[in-house]
This record gives C-alpha cells, structure tokens and sequence, in this order.
C-alpha cells in the first residue's frame, strides 16, 4: 500500500520541480571567454598538482561539488566558514568531521584571482575543478557550462534536510534527487563517483556488523575483506574517524569497479548496497547491472549527471549573488 503511494508522490514531486529550474538563467561554455580566457587551464594545472599530491583530493572536491548543489543549488555555499553573522554548512551533520578539500579550494581561487581578480565564481571553479579532478583519475570528460554566481548564504537547515545519509533508505535517497530535478538514473550514475574516495567507520559500522554477510558473496576474499573492515571498525563504540575506501579494489581509480563490488553484495555503505539489493530498487538494480557490464555507458551517462548536478542554480544567488574573493567568506 504504501509503496505506490511513495511512486506517485515522488513523480509528482519531480514535475513540481522541473517547473521551479525553468526560469533559470542559463549557463554557458563561453562565460569567461573575454573577461578569464585561461580559468580552464588555471584550474587543471592547480588540479593535476593536487591530485599527483594526493589521488584522495580528487575525491573531496568531486564531493564538494555534490555538497555544494545539493544545497541552494551549485552557488558556492558549501565553502563559507561559520562567522558571527552567518552560519555555514560545514557542520552539516553528514558533513562534519568528514567533508574536506577547502584548502585545496583556497589555493585554486589563489591562482584564478592573480591571474583575473573578481572575475571567476567560486561556485564555478569548484563546478571545474571537480570535472579535472573526475579526468585526472581516470573517469570521463565533459564540457563545464559556467557563469554561476556566489551565494551570500548559507543553509545549515538544508543542508542537513537535502543531503543523502549513509544509513538512510532507498526511497528517501531517491526523492532528495527527485527534489533536484534529477532522476533514478541519476541517482545510480552519480554513486558511482563512490568508486573513489574513502568512508568512515561511523557511516559503516551498521553495514559491515549488519547485513553485509547476508548481501555479500561467501568468497574467501570476500570473508578476509570484511573481517579487515570489523577489525578496523570495531561492533562497540571507538574508531568512528577510521577511513576505509568505497571501493577496495581499485580504491584510486575512476572505473567501473564500484558496480562490481554491488554485484557482489560488497558495497560498504548501506545506500550503496541498496541500489543493487533494495526490494524496492528493480530500476536501480537493472542500472547497476548495466554500468558493471558496459563501463562506457557509465562513463556517459555519469558525464551527462555531472552537468545535470552542476545546472542546479537558484534564481537568488543570480539576482543578489556575487563574485566572492575569498571562497570562504562574502564579500565585504
Ligand atoms: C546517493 C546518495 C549518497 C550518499 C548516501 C552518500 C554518502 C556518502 C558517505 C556517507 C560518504 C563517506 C563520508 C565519511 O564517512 O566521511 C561519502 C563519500 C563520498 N561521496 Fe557520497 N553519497 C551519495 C552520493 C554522492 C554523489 C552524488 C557524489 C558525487 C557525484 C558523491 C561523492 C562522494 C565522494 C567522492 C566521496 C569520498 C570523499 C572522501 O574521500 O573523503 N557521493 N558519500
Ligand atoms: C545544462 O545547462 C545548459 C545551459 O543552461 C544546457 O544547455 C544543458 O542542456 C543542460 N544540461 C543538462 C544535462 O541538463
């Protein structure tokens, strides 16, 4: 009973949000031709440095961006610092203690304000940086649209309304992406950036001491893998900050890998596993045996998200926004 209910609310939903986008100003490949013509190249090198530094840092800018449209749209929001008169989103509670890389944000805004000063949004070079960040790891390429402004807000409250949780639903998950205008394919193309990146024992634990075997194959790698994780993660209280990769196999590389770990009911975080395992997911599961099987459909399809996540605009940050200096604080 219930459940057809959920479809029509969340079809419903969907057509109520792609009104709200329609009016937004769009964005465009040329924005900065004439006023920045080398923002690109700006940013890629800054990324190459990062990313040879660390493969990590790919990871925690791709999630930035993620953090960042998911609230109040792609406008930067996700970078301001808490101050007396603004409260940022950084202690978000799926975002606190774990979300990371603003340094690597403040030293690219660095270089794109030496070389064009008050030019070039931070929402924008965050919007970049997190396709260059995709490439350098091995995952696709696609054409960044720009021309995003800075928000002068932030939203501690949407933030922790918009943003996915490790532990929560299928369902959930998928109308918070319906609530962005985007779709189920989206929601299974765009988790595949779990492929890189690390979690944390506390978005695990009830996972891997759950229903981890009940999922998993019964391989003895598979055995040796989870009891690593238990050991690393442990049943009682300690551990929470403990980091293990997404995806174990090839942890520093954007491929197709994470699909296969589904398959084999290894996914580390419970929203993970439930796009293959979910009762509730035949679409997803049909999505998940897909980009296993074809990594070029994925490829695809995740670049198409990805431009989908990063046109997510608010029509306030384009009237009252602005071109911060500093990403972490509105201008003064
Ligand atoms: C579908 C719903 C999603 C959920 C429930 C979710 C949840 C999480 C959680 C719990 C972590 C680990 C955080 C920690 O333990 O500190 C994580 C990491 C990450 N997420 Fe997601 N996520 C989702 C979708 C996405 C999307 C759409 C993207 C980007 C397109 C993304 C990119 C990442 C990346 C790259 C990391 C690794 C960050 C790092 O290495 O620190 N996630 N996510
Ligand atoms: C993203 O926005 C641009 C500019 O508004 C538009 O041309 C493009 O079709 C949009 N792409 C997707 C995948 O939504």
């Amino acid at each position: 009973m219930a459940f057809p209910l959920t479809i029509v609310l969340l079809i419903s939903l969907s057509i109520f949000i792609s009104c709200l986008h329609a009016s937004d100003p769009p964005l465009t490949l040329d924005y900065y031709a004439s006023t920045c013509p080398n923002v690109f190249d700006i940013v890629k090198k800054e990324m190459e440095c990062e990313v040879l530094e660390d493969p990590r840092n790919a990871a925690l800018v791709v999630r930035l961006h993620f953090h960042d449209c998911f609230v109040q749209g792609c406008d930067g929001s996700v970078l301001l610092d808490d101050t007396v008169t603004l409260r940022g989103e950084k202690k978000a509670s799926t975002s606190v203690n774990s979300l990371k890389g603003f340094d690597i944000m403040d030293r690219i805004k660095n270089k794109v304000e030496s070389e064009c000063p008050g030019i070039v949004s931070c929402a924008d070079i965050l919007t970049i940086a997190a396709r260059d960040a995709v490439i350098l790891v091995g995952g696709p390429y696609w054409d960044v649209p720009v021309g995003r402004k800075d928000s002068k807000t932030a939203s501690l409250e949407l933030a922790n309304a918009n943003l996915p949780a490790a532990e929560e639903g299928l369902l959930s998950i998928i109308s918070k992406f319906l609530y962005q205008g985007l779709s189920v394919t989206d929601v299974v193309a765009l988790s595949g950036a779990h492929t890189i990146g690390m979690a944390r024992c506390a978005n695990f634990r009830a996972r891997i001491y759950g229903d981890f075997e009940a999922t998993s194959v019964k391989t003895p790698e598979s055995e040796t893998y989870l009891s690593n994780l238990r050991s690393m993660c442990p049943a009682a209280l300690g551990g929470d900050n403990k980091e293990s990769a997404m995806d174990y196999v090839t942890p520093n590389l954007f491929d197709n890998s994470y699909y296969h770990i589904l398959l084999n009911g290894e996914g580390l975080l419970n929203s993970d596993q439930e796009l293959y395992s979910s009762a509730l997911g035949i679409q997803t599961k049909e999505l998940v045996i897909k980009y296993a099987h074809d990594p070029l459909a994925f490829f695809e399809q995740f670049a198409y998200s990805m431009v989908k996540l990063g046109n997510i605009t608010n029509l306030d940050s384009f009237v009252n926004g602005e071109v911060r200096q500093n990403c972490r604080f509105v201008n003064t």
